[in-house]
């Protein structure tokens, strides 16, 4: 399985990216207004994608097909790993279809049931994104839409890659995982998480003080 930074904070991109913890990174308009402060929305894109050694991707605001066609189109221009991101929505439908007709390459977002993701693969997307957690939220179970899209996919040997998002803790990583997801996009404090276990540290601590009584004896020894 991916994993991707679902952020646009440069700082965790570049501290995840350096570790060697994340294959990619998800954007959206709103983690973008999150920290854009005055920069140019597009300089951010282009500093992300010079530190990720992997797909990008940069979500359209238009909501009609010429106008997330136009987008998209620009969005790609920034950077060679960029993934465009489009709503899935009727028109958004028809913009995937025309942007991966370019060999662009397109990440459908805000799909909750598996019968949008078959749509959206359909259509030509790289990469569809199921939102798990706001289903959740809603009293839904999110990684039904996960396990659902995940049997059709392989059914019908359809190369589009489901992506979990909308990810909240760290069970959602491992069940999306062990149904077949993709990737899983997941914002910094989840891979932080995944990566640390308050087990660890305190087996740790421990077994560093034990082997600094062992030092101390043998040191008395000497
Ligand atoms: C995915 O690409 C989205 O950016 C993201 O996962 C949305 O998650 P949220 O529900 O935490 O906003």
């Amino acid at each position: 399985m991916q994993f991707f930074l679902d952020t646009a904070d440069l700082g965790d991109i570049r501290w995840a990216a350096r570790a060697g913890l994340i294959d990619g990174v998800t954007t959206n308009p709103t983690l973008v207004a999150k920290v854009a402060g005055d920069a140019d929305p597009r300089d951010m894109l282009r500093e992300i994608c010079a530190v990720v050694d992997g797909p990008v991707s940069a979500e359209v605001v238009g909501v009609r097909t010429e106008d997330m066609y136009a987008e998209g189109r620009e969005l790609a221009k920034v950077a060679d790993n960029i993934v465009v991101k489009i709503p899935m929505i009727e028109d958004g439908v028809v913009a995937v279809r025309q942007l991966a007709a370019e060999g662009i390459r397109v990440n459908v977002t805000l799909c909750f049931s598996a019968a949008q993701c078959l749509i959206a693969a359909k259509a030509g997307a790289a990469y569809v994104s199921p939102f798990i957690g706001r289903l959740d939220d809603v009293g839904h179970e999110g990684m039904d839409v996960i396990r659902e899209a995940r049997v059709i996919f392989d059914n019908y040997e359809i190369e589009t890659q489901i992506l979990a998002a909308s990810i909240r803790h760290p069970r959602h990583v491992t069940d999306a995982a062990m149904i077949g997801a993709d990737v899983a996009t997941m914002p910094t404090d989840v891979l932080k998480k995944l990566l640390l276990h308050p087990l660890t540290d305190r087996g740790l601590d421990q077994f560093l003080n034990d082997w600094a009584k062992v030092a101390t004896r043998a040191k008395g020894n000497a």
